[in-house]
């Protein structure tokens, strides 16, 4: 069912249409400030909590859901924070059209769609093939935090990352339960008071590694942009 679309006004949203062809922390902020990536920000609350943490640090939050970007904004304005823009795009297709290679500090991933049916696995946006999408566009000594309440997508994360050439564990086990600092989300408080657990998987991009570059099919095979995806 197609949803009614949110006209969304708020100062900090970006319409697809006038991102600039280069995204960067001058072009959006008018700062050199590393630039962060949260890929799928729901409703918001994560975003808002790290980004007062890390006031230093610009943030642009995405998401393919209209009233997730609404509901985003508003609590990015309601908070009064000038570090974060809010884009509504396709993740793959927002890193390879507008971004350069190593130019993310970090990028963080919560509670992505699970797609539990076996036979819809391969939906799920984070295997190997995204894996290095994002090695590409973290700069040396990047972060990419990963976090799911779905334990077979973070076993499944979790054997792939060590298969990426160039990225290294900064914690003590493949999983963790308890990330000291990290600001919880919707979702993972939601199930938190199921007692169910958090899988955390922190990974940084090694500071000596030549990263090689994408191959052409990477680039052009998506097989949905942010439009179609939202009505499936
Ligand atoms: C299960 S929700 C989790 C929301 C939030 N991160 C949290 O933890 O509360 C997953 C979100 O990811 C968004 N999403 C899914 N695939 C995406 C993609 N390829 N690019 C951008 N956002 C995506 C969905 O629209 C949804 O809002």
């Amino acid at each position: 069912m197609t949803q009614r679309m949110i006209e969304i006004t708020s100062p900090n949203f970006l319409p697809e249409t006038e991102l600039p062809e280069t995204i960067n922390s001058p072009a959006l902020f008018g700062n050199s400030n590393p630039l962060a990536l949260e890929i799928g920000c729901g409703i918001g609350d994560f975003m808002v909590q790290l980004a007062r943490q890390n006031p230093g640090t610009n943030f642009l939050a995405i998401d393919i859901y209209n009233k997730g970007c609404h509901k985003t904004c508003q609590r990015i304005d309601q908070a009064g924070l000038d570090n974060v823009r809010v884009l509504r795009m396709e993740a793959r297709y927002l890193l390879v059209k507008h971004f350069e290679k190593q130019s993310l500090a970090a990028v963080y991933i919560n509670c992505p769609d699970p797609w539990p049916k076996k036979r819809h696995r391969r939906r799920r946006l984070v295997g190997q093939e995204f894996l290095e999408l994002v090695r590409y566009f973290l700069v040396p000594g990047g972060d990419l935090y990963f976090s799911t309440d779905f334990v077979d997508y973070a076993e499944q994360v979790a054997e792939a990352l060590p298969c990426v050439a160039g990225f290294h564990n900064c914690l003590e086990a493949p999983l963790v339960h308890d990330l000291p600092g990290y600001p919880l989300s919707k979702y993972m408080h939601r199930f938190l008071q199921l007692g169910q657990p958090i899988h955390f998987i922190h990974y940084r991009r090694q500071t000596d590694f030549t990263c090689p570059e994408l191959p052409p099919e990477v680039t052009r095979g998506f097989r949905v942009r942010w439009s179609q995806a939202e009505n499936e």
